[in-house]
């Protein structure tokens, strides 16, 4: 489902130049939970930003559902994250003046999915990540860990072939992270969808079907 081969990225930030990833190669397969583990700074959201398309790499290629991410233009870009990759962030990154549905159905809109349709859907995913009873709230009436879900919410609304998610858990209490985690494991089952975690919670890693572990840019697959 997702295939990476040979990607590089290097930054250059005034005199300093850093190899963020160096000639990293894996294979994820449908269905697949991958855990990806490293330390700060091993260029884990690296990755995933390449993964994703949100960023280019200086070479190498990386394929999600047989398509090349690298030779999409913007357009083709923004095609794959409105279709078929999903994004989380680790500051859940919702619009804080729509309510929990509102931004849940966001991915719908963009789809231009009928109103009754979409009306639906987002009550669905609301009562799946336990939240039904908090669709009109605005982020800033709800928890951390009730934004991350319905940061997930929305990063489902679309019914995406590939999740990506950066630290979900980073910035959420022991207890309140468990649940995302268990949400999360729970999702990847019940959707079919294939997940890449990247995380530093160690419940994470062992509900994850494999573990990619990254170091200074570089990945034992
Ligand atoms: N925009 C940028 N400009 C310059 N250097 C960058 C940039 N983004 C990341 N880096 C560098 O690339 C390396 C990898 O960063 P990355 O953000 O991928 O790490 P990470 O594994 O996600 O770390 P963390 O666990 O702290 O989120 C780091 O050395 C970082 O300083
Ligand atoms: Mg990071």
């Amino acid at each position: 489902m997702v295939s990476a081969r040979g990607l590089s990225r290097t930054y250059v930030s005034g005199p300093q130049t850093v190899l963020a990833l160096r000639e990293v190669s894996f294979d994820v397969a449908a269905g697949e939970m991958v855990a990806l583990v490293g330390r700060s700074g091993s260029g884990k959201t690296t990755l995933l930003n390449m993964l994703g398309g949100l960023d280019r790499p200086d070479s190498g290629t990386v394929q999600v559902d047989g398509v090349e991410v690298t030779e999409l233009d913007d357009g083709g870009l923004s095609a794959l994250r409105r279709e078929s990759v999903a994004y989380v962030f680790q500051s859940f990154g919702l619009l804080p003046a729509l309510t929990a549905a509102e931004n849940v159905g966001v991915p719908l809109r963009l789809r231009r999915t009928p109103v009754a349709e979409r009306e639906e859907r987002v009550a669905l995913l609301l009562d799946l990540v336990g939240l039904g009873e908090h669709a009109l709230q605005r982020p800033s009436e709800l928890s951390g860990g009730q934004q991350q879900r319905v940061a997930i919410a929305r990063a489902l609304a679309g019914s995406p072939r590939v999740l990506i998610a950066d630290e979900p858990t980073g910035q959420l209490d022991a207890e309140t992270g468990l649940s995302v985690i268990a949400l999360l494991r729970g999702i990847v089952e019940s959707e079919g969808v294939t997940a890449i975690i990247a995380t530093h919670d160690a419940v994470m890693v062992s509900l994850a079907d494999r573990v990619l572990t990254i170091a200074d840019g570089r990945v034992d697959a």
